[in-house]
Protein backbone atom coordinates (compact mmCIF):
# COMPACT_ATOMS: atom_id res chain seq x y z
CA UNK A 1 0.00 0.00 0.00
CA UNK A 2 1.21 3.69 -1.17
CA UNK A 3 0.41 6.60 1.10
CA UNK A 4 0.82 10.26 1.11
CA UNK A 5 0.96 12.43 3.18
CA UNK A 6 0.40 16.03 2.41
CA UNK A 7 1.42 18.61 5.23
CA UNK A 8 5.13 18.16 6.78
CA UNK A 9 4.82 19.97 9.99
CA UNK A 10 4.55 18.22 13.90
CA UNK A 11 1.84 15.26 12.83
CA UNK A 12 1.95 15.00 9.10
CA UNK A 13 5.85 14.69 9.74
CA UNK A 14 5.48 12.57 12.69
CA UNK A 15 2.77 10.60 10.88
CA UNK A 16 5.01 9.63 7.39
CA UNK A 17 8.15 8.58 9.41
CA UNK A 18 6.05 6.19 11.75
CA UNK A 19 4.61 4.80 8.49
CA UNK A 20 7.56 4.78 6.72
CA UNK A 21 9.24 3.25 9.71
CA UNK A 22 6.91 0.67 10.19
CA UNK A 23 6.99 -0.55 6.20
CA UNK A 24 4.57 1.22 4.27
CA UNK A 25 5.74 3.08 0.76
CA UNK A 26 5.50 6.87 2.14
CA UNK A 27 5.41 9.69 0.40
CA UNK A 28 5.71 13.27 2.55
CA UNK A 29 4.27 16.52 0.60
CA UNK A 30 4.74 20.52 2.06
CA UNK A 31 5.01 23.40 -0.36
CA UNK A 32 7.97 24.68 1.32
CA UNK A 33 11.08 23.39 -0.64
CA UNK A 34 13.32 24.75 1.53
CA UNK A 35 11.74 22.76 4.57
CA UNK A 36 11.60 19.54 2.16
CA UNK A 37 14.98 19.63 1.60
CA UNK A 38 15.85 19.80 4.94
CA UNK A 39 13.72 17.13 5.94
CA UNK A 40 15.22 14.92 2.35
CA UNK A 41 18.57 15.45 4.41
CA UNK A 42 17.16 13.87 7.62
CA UNK A 43 16.96 16.91 9.52
CA UNK A 44 13.82 17.95 11.71
CA UNK A 45 12.97 21.68 11.50
CA UNK A 46 11.77 22.25 14.79
CA UNK A 47 12.77 20.56 18.44
CA UNK A 48 10.28 17.36 18.88
CA UNK A 49 12.55 14.46 20.72
CA UNK A 50 12.47 11.01 18.80
CA UNK A 51 11.65 12.33 15.54
CA UNK A 52 14.59 12.85 13.96
CA UNK A 53 15.42 9.53 14.94
CA UNK A 54 12.49 7.92 13.59
CA UNK A 55 12.36 10.14 10.06
CA UNK A 56 16.13 8.87 9.98
CA UNK A 57 14.83 5.52 9.74
CA UNK A 58 12.18 6.30 7.70
CA UNK A 59 14.28 7.74 5.15
CA UNK A 60 16.46 4.71 5.00
CA UNK A 61 13.64 2.55 4.64
CA UNK A 62 10.71 4.03 1.82
CA UNK A 63 10.04 7.72 3.00
CA UNK A 64 10.26 9.86 0.05
CA UNK A 65 9.75 13.96 0.59
CA UNK A 66 8.47 16.05 -1.98
CA UNK A 67 7.27 19.73 -2.86
CA UNK A 68 5.23 18.10 -6.08
CA UNK A 69 1.74 16.67 -5.77
CA UNK A 70 2.21 14.81 -8.76
CA UNK A 71 4.27 12.25 -6.55
CA UNK A 72 1.12 11.22 -4.83
CA UNK A 73 -0.48 10.65 -8.04
CA UNK A 74 -0.62 6.36 -7.50
CA UNK A 75 -0.93 6.68 -3.47
CA UNK A 76 -4.08 4.49 -2.10
CA UNK A 77 -4.24 6.73 0.65
CA UNK A 78 -3.95 10.24 1.06
CA UNK A 79 -3.67 12.02 4.71
CA UNK A 80 -3.86 15.36 5.03
CA UNK A 81 -2.16 16.85 7.42
CA UNK A 82 -2.03 21.17 6.83
CA UNK A 83 -2.40 23.79 9.26
CA UNK A 84 -5.67 25.51 10.07
CA UNK A 85 -4.31 28.52 11.52
CA UNK A 86 -6.54 31.35 13.51
CA UNK A 87 -7.51 34.25 11.80
CA UNK A 88 -7.42 38.03 13.90
CA UNK A 89 -11.18 37.42 14.76
CA UNK A 90 -10.48 34.01 16.20
CA UNK A 91 -11.90 31.83 13.27
CA UNK A 92 -10.12 29.43 11.63
CA UNK A 93 -7.83 30.13 8.56
CA UNK A 94 -8.89 27.66 6.08
CA UNK A 95 -6.99 28.85 2.76
CA UNK A 96 -4.25 25.85 3.37
CA UNK A 97 -6.73 23.29 3.43
CA UNK A 98 -8.39 24.39 0.42
CA UNK A 99 -5.60 24.99 -1.53
CA UNK A 100 -4.03 21.43 -0.48
CA UNK A 101 -7.96 20.30 -1.48
CA UNK A 102 -7.87 21.90 -5.06
CA UNK A 103 -4.11 20.09 -5.83
CA UNK A 104 -5.41 16.93 -4.34
CA UNK A 105 -8.80 16.90 -6.73
CA UNK A 106 -6.52 17.63 -9.77
CA UNK A 107 -4.32 14.44 -8.76
CA UNK A 108 -7.59 12.15 -8.39
CA UNK A 109 -8.80 13.60 -11.69
CA UNK A 110 -6.26 11.76 -13.36
CA UNK A 111 -5.75 8.70 -11.24
CA UNK A 112 -7.38 5.63 -11.47
CA UNK A 113 -6.71 4.61 -7.67
CA UNK A 114 -10.16 5.09 -5.81
CA UNK A 115 -8.24 6.45 -3.56
CA UNK A 116 -9.41 7.80 0.16
CA UNK A 117 -8.41 11.18 1.59
CA UNK A 118 -8.24 11.06 5.48
CA UNK A 119 -8.47 14.70 6.55
CA UNK A 120 -6.65 15.10 10.13
CA UNK A 121 -6.08 18.92 10.13
CA UNK A 122 -8.81 19.85 12.60
CA UNK A 123 -11.61 21.98 11.38
CA UNK A 124 -15.14 23.03 12.90
CA UNK A 125 -17.87 20.36 11.88
CA UNK A 126 -19.48 20.87 8.59
CA UNK A 127 -15.84 21.01 7.07
CA UNK A 128 -15.52 18.32 5.76
CA UNK A 129 -18.70 17.72 3.83
CA UNK A 130 -19.52 21.08 3.39
CA UNK A 131 -15.91 22.51 1.87
CA UNK A 132 -13.25 19.79 1.38
CA UNK A 133 -15.90 17.18 -0.07
CA UNK A 134 -17.12 19.66 -2.69
CA UNK A 135 -14.20 21.15 -4.02
CA UNK A 136 -12.46 17.46 -4.50
CA UNK A 137 -15.52 16.27 -6.00
CA UNK A 138 -15.43 19.67 -8.69
CA UNK A 139 -11.57 19.62 -9.24
CA UNK A 140 -11.65 15.67 -9.59
CA UNK A 141 -14.78 15.73 -11.96
CA UNK A 142 -15.58 12.33 -9.80
CA UNK A 143 -18.36 11.33 -7.12
CA UNK A 144 -17.49 10.96 -3.48
CA UNK A 145 -17.71 7.59 -2.05
CA UNK A 146 -18.05 6.26 -5.54
CA UNK A 147 -14.76 6.59 -7.04
CA UNK A 148 -13.03 8.13 -4.19
CA UNK A 149 -13.59 7.99 -0.50
CA UNK A 150 -13.36 11.15 1.99
CA UNK A 151 -12.99 9.91 5.83
CA UNK A 152 -12.32 12.59 8.96
CA UNK A 153 -9.51 11.43 10.83
CA UNK A 154 -8.87 13.71 13.66
CA UNK A 155 -5.02 13.84 15.45
CA UNK A 156 -4.52 13.87 19.23
CA UNK A 157 -0.86 14.13 19.60
CA UNK A 158 0.98 16.22 21.47
CA UNK A 159 3.50 18.22 20.68
CA UNK A 160 6.80 16.66 22.07
CA UNK A 161 5.17 13.53 22.42
CA UNK A 162 4.50 13.41 19.21
CA UNK A 163 5.99 9.96 17.81
CA UNK A 164 5.09 8.04 20.87
CA UNK A 165 1.15 9.89 20.28
CA UNK A 166 1.42 8.64 16.68
CA UNK A 167 2.56 4.88 17.42
CA UNK A 168 0.07 4.32 20.14
CA UNK A 169 -2.89 6.58 19.94
CA UNK A 170 -5.80 6.35 22.77
CA UNK A 171 -8.55 5.93 20.19
CA UNK A 172 -9.31 6.35 16.81
CA UNK A 173 -11.67 8.28 14.89
CA UNK A 174 -13.24 7.60 11.64
CA UNK A 175 -16.08 10.29 10.34
CA UNK A 176 -17.70 9.25 7.38
CA UNK A 177 -20.29 7.29 5.26
CA UNK A 178 -20.35 3.37 5.95
CA UNK A 179 -18.64 3.03 2.41
CA UNK A 180 -15.96 0.12 1.52
CA UNK A 181 -13.74 2.89 1.72
CA UNK A 182 -14.58 3.00 4.89
CA UNK A 183 -14.17 -0.36 5.60
CA UNK A 184 -10.30 -0.09 4.20
CA UNK A 185 -9.47 2.42 6.22
CA UNK A 186 -10.89 0.48 9.49
CA UNK A 187 -8.70 -2.52 8.29
CA UNK A 188 -5.92 -0.66 7.99
CA UNK A 189 -5.79 1.18 11.30
CA UNK A 190 -6.88 -2.06 13.32
CA UNK A 191 -3.74 -3.81 11.84
CA UNK A 192 -1.47 -0.76 12.47
CA UNK A 193 -3.08 -0.06 15.93
CA UNK A 194 -4.04 -3.58 17.15
CA UNK A 195 -6.38 -3.33 20.35
CA UNK A 196 -7.24 0.42 20.29
CA UNK A 197 -10.39 1.12 19.76
CA UNK A 198 -12.22 2.77 16.65
CA UNK A 199 -14.75 5.21 16.67
CA UNK A 200 -17.01 5.41 13.35
CA UNK A 201 -19.21 8.15 13.09
CA UNK A 202 -20.47 11.02 11.03
CA UNK A 203 -18.09 13.58 9.36
CA UNK A 204 -19.31 16.68 11.84
CA UNK A 205 -19.36 14.37 14.90
CA UNK A 206 -15.80 13.45 13.99
CA UNK A 207 -14.58 17.07 13.78
CA UNK A 208 -16.45 17.77 16.90
CA UNK A 209 -14.69 15.16 18.89
CA UNK A 210 -11.64 16.70 18.56
CA UNK A 211 -13.17 20.05 19.54
CA UNK A 212 -14.51 18.36 22.57
CA UNK A 213 -11.20 16.76 23.48
CA UNK A 214 -9.26 19.63 23.26
CA UNK A 215 -11.73 21.86 25.07
CA UNK A 216 -12.50 19.97 27.55
CA UNK A 217 -8.01 19.82 28.57
CA UNK A 218 -8.69 23.14 28.43
CA UNK A 219 -11.58 23.02 30.85
CA UNK A 220 -9.66 21.09 33.47
CA UNK A 221 -6.31 23.40 33.01
CA UNK A 222 -8.54 26.50 33.84
CA UNK A 223 -10.32 24.87 36.86
CA UNK A 224 -7.25 23.64 38.19
CA UNK A 225 -5.59 27.12 37.75
CA UNK A 226 -8.70 28.93 39.74
CA UNK A 227 -8.12 26.33 42.28
CA UNK A 228 -4.80 27.30 42.14
CA UNK A 229 -5.46 31.16 42.90
CA UNK A 230 -7.94 29.74 45.79
CA UNK A 231 -5.18 27.80 47.57
CA UNK A 232 -2.45 30.31 46.93
CA UNK A 233 -4.52 32.41 49.47
CA UNK A 234 -5.02 30.06 52.02
CA UNK A 235 -2.07 29.40 54.48
CA UNK A 236 0.00 26.44 54.07
CA UNK A 237 -2.32 25.27 50.76
CA UNK A 238 -0.62 23.39 48.18
CA UNK A 239 -2.94 22.53 44.79
CA UNK A 240 -0.58 20.14 44.17
CA UNK A 241 -1.60 17.96 46.89
CA UNK A 242 -5.37 18.99 46.09
CA UNK A 243 -4.92 17.72 42.16
CA UNK A 244 -3.24 14.65 43.11
CA UNK A 245 -6.17 13.29 45.58
CA UNK A 246 -8.99 14.73 43.55
CA UNK A 247 -7.30 12.84 40.68
CA UNK A 248 -7.49 9.42 42.32
CA UNK A 249 -11.00 9.71 41.70
CA UNK A 250 -11.68 8.00 38.33
CA UNK A 251 -14.27 9.92 37.70
CA UNK A 252 -11.71 12.70 37.34
CA UNK A 253 -8.38 11.45 36.20
CA UNK A 254 -5.31 13.11 37.27
CA UNK A 255 -4.02 14.14 33.90
CA UNK A 256 -4.22 18.30 33.31
CA UNK A 257 -4.54 19.06 36.93
CA UNK A 258 -1.24 20.66 36.69
CA UNK A 259 -1.45 24.40 37.81
CA UNK A 260 -0.04 27.25 35.40
CA UNK A 261 0.66 30.15 33.71
CA UNK A 262 -2.54 29.11 31.45
CA UNK A 263 -2.30 26.80 28.93
CA UNK A 264 -0.58 27.92 25.76
CA UNK A 265 0.54 26.29 22.12
CA UNK A 266 -0.28 26.50 18.78
CA UNK A 267 -3.91 24.50 19.54
CA UNK A 268 -5.60 24.67 22.86
CA UNK A 269 -6.45 28.54 22.58
CA UNK A 270 -6.73 28.48 18.75
CA UNK A 271 -9.29 25.38 19.24
CA UNK A 272 -11.19 27.26 22.15
CA UNK A 273 -11.62 30.53 20.03
CA UNK A 274 -12.83 28.27 17.28
CA UNK A 275 -15.32 26.19 19.07
CA UNK A 276 -16.96 29.84 20.78
CA UNK A 277 -17.12 31.38 17.49
CA UNK A 278 -18.62 28.16 15.92
CA UNK A 279 -20.92 27.79 19.07
CA UNK A 280 -22.00 31.19 18.71
CA UNK A 281 -22.38 30.74 14.74
CA UNK A 282 -24.96 27.97 15.31
CA UNK A 283 -27.28 30.03 17.95
CA UNK A 284 -25.53 27.86 20.99
CA UNK A 285 -24.64 29.41 24.76
CA UNK A 286 -21.28 29.21 25.06
CA UNK A 287 -20.78 31.08 28.05
CA UNK A 288 -19.05 28.29 29.99
CA UNK A 289 -16.41 27.97 27.00
CA UNK A 290 -15.95 31.77 27.10
CA UNK A 291 -15.29 31.28 30.77
CA UNK A 292 -12.90 28.53 30.43
CA UNK A 293 -10.76 31.10 28.18
CA UNK A 294 -11.35 34.19 30.33
CA UNK A 295 -10.16 32.73 33.17
CA UNK A 296 -7.07 31.31 31.26
CA UNK A 297 -6.28 35.09 29.88
CA UNK A 298 -6.17 36.34 33.58
CA UNK A 299 -3.55 33.80 35.13
CA UNK A 300 -0.42 35.97 33.56
CA UNK A 301 -2.39 39.48 35.03
CA UNK A 302 -2.27 38.14 37.91
CA UNK A 303 1.69 37.15 37.50
CA UNK A 304 2.26 40.90 36.42
CA UNK A 305 -0.02 42.18 39.57
CA UNK A 306 2.21 40.00 41.78
CA UNK A 307 5.51 41.63 40.75
CA UNK A 308 3.86 45.07 40.90
CA UNK A 309 2.72 44.74 44.01
CA UNK A 310 6.68 43.42 45.06
CA UNK A 311 8.86 45.31 42.70
CA UNK A 312 6.66 48.47 42.71
CA UNK A 313 7.84 50.79 39.42
CA UNK A 314 9.02 47.94 36.82
CA UNK A 315 10.77 50.50 34.45
CA UNK A 316 14.41 49.83 34.05
CA UNK A 317 14.22 46.96 36.65
CA UNK A 318 15.91 43.44 35.15
CA UNK A 319 13.44 40.39 35.43
CA UNK A 320 14.34 37.21 34.51
CA UNK A 321 12.06 34.83 32.71
CA UNK A 322 13.13 30.83 32.62
CA UNK A 323 11.42 29.61 29.75
CA UNK A 324 9.61 30.62 26.63
CA UNK A 325 8.48 27.29 25.10
CA UNK A 326 5.23 26.89 25.76
CA UNK A 327 6.06 23.93 27.54
CA UNK A 328 9.40 21.62 27.81
CA UNK A 329 11.08 19.57 24.95
CA UNK A 330 9.94 21.56 22.15
CA UNK A 331 11.10 24.96 20.31
CA UNK A 332 7.44 25.95 19.92
CA UNK A 333 6.75 29.53 21.53
CA UNK A 334 3.17 29.63 19.27
CA UNK A 335 1.05 31.36 21.46
CA UNK A 336 3.39 30.64 24.60
CA UNK A 337 2.48 32.27 27.82
CA UNK A 338 5.46 33.08 28.58
CA UNK A 339 5.65 35.50 25.46
CA UNK A 340 3.07 36.88 26.51
CA UNK A 341 4.22 37.84 29.53
CA UNK A 342 7.13 39.41 27.91
CA UNK A 343 4.82 41.67 25.74
CA UNK A 344 2.93 42.48 29.21
CA UNK A 345 6.30 43.16 31.07
CA UNK A 346 7.70 45.20 28.04
CA UNK A 347 4.67 47.55 28.84
CA UNK A 348 5.59 48.06 32.10
CA UNK A 349 8.73 49.10 30.79
CA UNK A 350 10.63 46.38 32.80
CA UNK A 351 14.30 45.02 31.37
CA UNK A 352 13.92 41.66 30.42
CA UNK A 353 16.73 38.62 30.56
CA UNK A 354 15.34 35.15 28.81
CA UNK A 355 16.70 31.78 29.31
CA UNK A 356 15.56 28.24 26.95
CA UNK A 357 17.07 25.39 26.46
CA UNK A 358 15.57 25.07 22.97
CA UNK A 359 13.68 28.29 22.21
CA UNK A 360 15.66 31.22 21.74
CA UNK A 361 15.92 31.23 18.73
CA UNK A 362 12.23 31.23 17.76
CA UNK A 363 11.90 33.86 20.68
CA UNK A 364 14.74 36.44 19.13
CA UNK A 365 12.07 36.13 15.92
CA UNK A 366 9.62 37.92 17.70
CA UNK A 367 11.48 40.00 20.19
CA UNK A 368 14.77 41.08 18.72
CA UNK A 369 16.95 43.08 20.20
CA UNK A 370 14.10 44.46 23.06
CA UNK A 371 14.73 41.74 25.92
CA UNK A 372 18.80 40.05 26.69
CA UNK A 373 19.04 36.48 25.58
CA UNK A 374 21.32 34.53 27.97
CA UNK A 375 23.40 31.85 26.99
CA UNK A 376 23.19 30.03 30.37
CA UNK A 377 20.32 29.54 33.50
CA UNK A 378 23.11 31.33 35.74
CA UNK A 379 24.14 34.39 33.41
CA UNK A 380 20.22 34.97 32.91
CA UNK A 381 20.05 35.67 36.92
CA UNK A 382 23.04 38.58 37.13
CA UNK A 383 21.59 41.71 38.66
CA UNK A 384 18.12 40.69 38.84
CA UNK A 385 15.40 42.08 40.59
CA UNK A 386 13.03 39.43 39.82
CA UNK A 387 12.90 35.54 38.65
CA UNK A 388 9.75 34.19 36.92
CA UNK A 389 9.82 30.19 36.35
CA UNK A 390 7.33 29.76 33.63
CA UNK A 391 8.31 27.01 31.54
CA UNK A 392 8.64 23.08 33.43
CA UNK A 393 12.43 22.43 31.62
CA UNK A 394 13.80 19.79 34.07
CA UNK A 395 17.11 21.64 34.41
CA UNK A 396 15.17 24.49 36.40
CA UNK A 397 15.23 22.25 39.10
CA UNK A 398 18.92 22.63 39.84
CA UNK A 399 18.39 26.66 41.28
CA UNK A 400 19.77 26.88 44.44
CA UNK A 401 20.23 29.49 47.09
CA UNK A 402 24.10 29.88 45.44
CA UNK A 403 22.75 30.92 42.27
CA UNK A 404 20.24 33.07 43.58
CA UNK A 405 23.07 35.15 45.17
CA UNK A 406 23.29 36.25 41.46
CA UNK A 407 20.48 38.13 41.63
CA UNK A 408 20.00 41.81 42.85
CA UNK A 409 16.88 41.14 45.04
CA UNK A 410 15.73 37.61 45.24
CA UNK A 411 12.30 37.85 44.19
CA UNK A 412 11.66 34.46 42.71
CA UNK A 413 7.84 33.60 41.15
CA UNK A 414 7.40 29.56 40.13
CA UNK A 415 4.22 29.32 37.96
CA UNK A 416 5.20 25.50 38.16
CA UNK A 417 5.70 25.06 41.49
CA UNK A 418 9.69 23.37 40.56
CA UNK A 419 11.16 24.92 43.70
CA UNK A 420 8.11 24.60 45.90
CA UNK A 421 10.68 21.61 47.95
CA UNK A 422 13.55 23.85 48.65
CA UNK A 423 14.49 26.09 51.42
CA UNK A 424 15.55 29.46 49.22
CA UNK A 425 16.95 32.40 50.94
CA UNK A 426 14.49 34.91 49.54
CA UNK A 427 11.50 35.97 49.00
CA UNK A 428 9.59 33.00 47.18
CA UNK A 429 5.95 32.78 45.58
CA UNK A 430 4.35 29.60 43.51
CA UNK A 431 1.37 29.55 41.95
CA UNK A 432 -1.19 27.35 44.24
CA UNK A 433 0.29 27.41 47.27
CA UNK A 434 -0.67 29.55 50.15
CA UNK A 435 2.23 30.85 52.00
CA UNK A 436 3.58 28.61 55.65
CA UNK A 437 2.30 30.04 58.30
C1 LIG B 1 -2.87 19.64 22.55
C2 LIG B 1 -3.61 18.37 22.98
O1 LIG B 1 -3.12 17.96 24.25
C3 LIG B 1 -3.43 17.25 21.96
O2 LIG B 1 -4.19 16.12 22.34
C4 LIG B 1 -3.89 17.75 20.58
O3 LIG B 1 -3.70 16.77 19.59
C5 LIG B 1 -3.11 19.00 20.22
O4 LIG B 1 -3.31 20.00 21.24
C6 LIG B 1 -3.62 19.49 18.89
O5 LIG B 1 -4.79 19.86 18.81
O6 LIG B 1 -2.88 19.38 17.90
P1 LIG B 1 -0.31 20.43 22.61
O7 LIG B 1 -0.77 21.71 22.01
O8 LIG B 1 0.88 19.76 22.06
O9 LIG B 1 -1.49 19.33 22.55
O10 LIG B 1 -0.02 20.74 24.13
P2 LIG B 1 -0.53 20.22 25.56
O11 LIG B 1 0.38 19.21 26.08
O12 LIG B 1 -1.97 19.91 25.52
O13 LIG B 1 -0.32 21.55 26.43
C7 LIG B 1 -1.03 22.74 26.12
C8 LIG B 1 -0.79 23.78 27.17
O14 LIG B 1 -1.44 23.44 28.40
C9 LIG B 1 0.69 24.03 27.53
O15 LIG B 1 0.89 25.42 27.62
C10 LIG B 1 0.85 23.36 28.88
O16 LIG B 1 1.84 23.95 29.68
C11 LIG B 1 -0.53 23.58 29.48
N1 LIG B 1 -0.88 22.58 30.53
C12 LIG B 1 -1.06 21.28 30.20
C13 LIG B 1 -1.02 23.01 31.84
O17 LIG B 1 -0.86 24.21 32.17
N2 LIG B 1 -1.37 22.09 32.79
C14 LIG B 1 -1.57 20.78 32.48
O18 LIG B 1 -1.90 20.00 33.41
C15 LIG B 1 -1.40 20.37 31.17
Amino acid sequence: MKISVVGLGFVGLSLASVLASTNYTVVGIDKDKKKCNEIRSGRVPVYEPDLEKTLKIALKKSLKISDDFSSITDSDMIFVTVGTPQKTNGEIDLSMIKNATRSIGKIIRKSNKNQIILIKSTVIPGTTENIIIPILEKESGKKVNKEFGVISNPEFLQESNAIRDTKYPHAIILGGKDTRYMKKVKLFFSKMHSGVSIIVTKYQTAEMIKYANNSFLATKISFINQLSNICQNIPNADVDDVASAIGLDPRIGKMFLSAGPGYGGSCLPKDMNALINFGGSVGANTSFLKAVKKTNDEQINNIISLMREKLGDLSGKKITILGTAFKPNTDDIRDSKSIELIKKLLKNKARISVYDPKALKNTKDVFGNKIIYSKSLISSLDKSYGLIIMTQWKQFESINNKLLQRMKNRLIVDSRRMLAKKELNGEYYAIGIGKEE
